[in-house]
Order: structure tokens, then sequence, then C-alpha cells
């Protein structure tokens, strides 16, 4: 299980609505989490499971509130609120003057979305929409921590050229240097077409030649498609049968596709993130039980000395009578 991040480079191709489509039709227990530093977009477009809006100081803002001295990943629930529908979301930030609350916690989030698959209480996979990253922001900074990081685009040349060039650009600082294969390092790095599936298959090997051919170690893993109807119904702006439409249906089997191609290895790494967590803490016993049994030697062989000197600490140098302010 894992953080899944999605983001574009530049525009608006369907960010938000594919993050809503694929937490919508997750295989497994999911958490939608808004991390868009431009601010979310849910509380205008979802109603929560009471019937009325979403809140939205419960979410993003309420973790920037009271996660300054960490968060523990079974925290995150404390801020989640579900959809009519049932989906549990953290919702975003309201505007984006909002993200400075959250400057230093980003890894911090980073990290308690990845090891929420490993909550004893409520495993669940994050998928965290992280908006458009073009320029400077920080929530690139939870990509390493995500298994797959997947940029949306849409067809156009342009828009190509600009996720192949954003594939490069995120290759070289997650993995550090361009890449001639993918799957090679993680995250992986995933494109997602907005298209339609039926005609897509000629563009998919174009693009994966161009993602191959400049060295971006990403590779086209689906095609979601390019269903405004569907769109409208997911926002809440339309009436209409959702599970129906394109757009879900190309939900279904990017997530089903995702989850069969990459799940087994998500689970590995889970469990060996698990062990190596099991292993720190026995080290740590290990390390705390030789303190113990030194301190207990230390005491034992200083039990003659003044009571006064007992239990102080020697620093390793102690500058001589006068050495201090030689110089003056
Ligand atoms: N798969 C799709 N097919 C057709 N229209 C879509 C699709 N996805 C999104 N849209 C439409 O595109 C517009 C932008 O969608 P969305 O808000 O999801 O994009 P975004 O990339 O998250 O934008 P922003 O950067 O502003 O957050 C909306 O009008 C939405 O209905
Ligand atoms: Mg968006």
């Amino acid at each position: 299980m894992a953080l899944i991040a999605l983001a574009a480079d530049k525009g608006s191709p369907g960010v938000t609505t594919a993050a809503v489509a694929l937490a919508a039709v997750w295989p497994r227990r999911v958490l939608l989490a808004e991390t868009d530093p431009a601010g979310g977009d849910l509380v205008y477009r979802s109603t929560a499971a009471h019937g009325g809006p979403l809140n939205p100081n419960t979410g993003l803002l309420s973790i920037a509130a009271t996660a300054r001295r960490g968060l523990v990943p079974d925290q995150l629930w404390d801020h989640v609120q579900p959809l009519s529908g049932g989906l549990e979301v953290l919702v975003g930030l309201g505007v984006a003057e909002q993200a400075a609350g959250l400057a230093s916690l980003w890894p911090t989030l980073g990290h308690s979305f990845a090891s929420l698959a490993d909550s004893p209480h409520a495993p669940a996979d994050v998928v965290a929409d992280c908006g458009r990253i073009s320029g400077d922001t920080p929530a690139v900074e939870l990509f390493p921590h995500a298994a797959l990081v997947l940029l949306l685009s849409r067809t156009e040349p342009e828009a190509l050229a600009r996720v192949r060039d954003r594939a490069a650009h995120l290759s070289t600082r997650l993995h550090g240097g361009a890449r001639g294969a993918a799957a090679l390092a993680t995250p992986l790095i995933g494109v997602v077409l907005i298209a339609d599936p039926a005609g897509s298959g000629k563009l998919v090997n174009q693009v994966n030649d161009m993602l191959v051919h400049a060295q971006t170690g990403a590779r086209v893993v689906g095609t979601l498609a390019d269903d405004p109807a569907g769109a409208d119904m997911l926002a809440g702006r339309k009436r209409g049968r959702l599970d129906k439409s394109l757009l879900v249906r190309s939900a279904r089997k990017v997530a089903a596709d995702l989850n069969q191609q990459y799940g087994a290895a998500w689970a590995v790494s889970a469990q060996a993130q698990q062990a190596h967590q099991a292993q720190q803490a026995h080290q740590a016993q290990q390390t705390h039980q030789a303190q113990q049994a030194h301190q207990a030697q230390y005491q034992q062989a200083h039990q003659s000395q003044p009571a006064a000197q007992q239990g102080r600490s020697q620093p390793p140098y102690q500058p001589q009578q006068g050495h201090a302010g030689a110089d003056r």
C-alpha cells in the first residue's frame, strides 16, 4: 500500500478530477488528500456525508495547527471528512496564502501519508492531489515519500512536450539523474493521458517513445477518458449515472492496472518498511539495555566518590585555568 501523488506541469488538465475519480474506485481503503498548495476545490464541489457542505477548517488547516511536534499517521484520521458516497477526504487549503502555515510540514505529511499504509488500526493508501508543480511548489516535498508520482497531461503537442520535460526534471530531482528505462528507481514516475481511451493506443506508444528518448525514466501508465459530462457529474455540476460514465470506467481500469502491476511491490516495500522499523525498534531496545548496564556499572564503580561528584558527567576537555582569555 502506498502514497500515490498526482500532479501536472501547467494549466488545468484535470488533476483534481483524476484524483477524485481514482480514489473513488480504488480497490482498497484510500484517503484522498487535497495537497495542492494553491488551494483545494472539494469544498466547492462535493457534499459531506451528512448532506451539508464540507468543513473547510478540518483538513490540511487543522493539521497545520496541530502537527508542529510531529504527526503519527493514525492522527491523520482526526482531520478527515467523509463525502456523501463514503470517500474519505483530507480537505485542502482555502487559499494559497495559507500554505505558509504548512511550510516545514510537507516532509512530515509525506512520511505520514506513506506510513498510513502500515497503520495497525486503519491502514489505507493515500491519493494526493498536488496540483501544478511548475516553479518551486512545496508539494514536491511529498514525492520522495510516494510510491508513484502520476503526471496528468492532455494530448496537445505542447502539453506532451511539457510533461516530457517535467518528467525529466523530476527524474533528475528524485532519482539523481536521467534514466534510460522506467521502473529502475522509486518513486516511479508515471504519465496519465487524458484522451479517448478507445483510440489512444498509438498515441500511448508515441508518448512512451518520446519519454524513453528523453531518458525521463517515466512511462505512460494509463489513459483517463476526456469526458466533460463525467467530470461535471464528479464535480456535482450535473446529474447522471456517474458509475457508467467513461471517466469512471477509465479510472477503474487505470486503478486496476496500477494495482495489478505495482500492488505486490507496494506490499513488499510496506513489509520491508515494517521489518526495518521492527529492526530499528530492536536495536533501540538493545542500545537502551546496554546503556542501562553501562550506567549500573558506572554507578557501582563510583559509589566510593563524594556524593557531590556522583552523576556529574565530565566534559571531554576542559581548558586549563588561564587559557580562556589568554590573548586579552
Ligand atoms: N477527464 C476529463 N474530461 C473532461 N473534462 C475534464 C476532465 N478532467 C477535468 N475536466 C475539466 O477540466 C476542468 C479542470 O479540472 P480540474 O479542476 O480537475 O483540473 P486541475 O488540473 O485540478 O486544475 P487546477 O490546476 O486549477 O487545480 C474542469 O472544468 C473539469 O470539469
Ligand atoms: Mg486541481
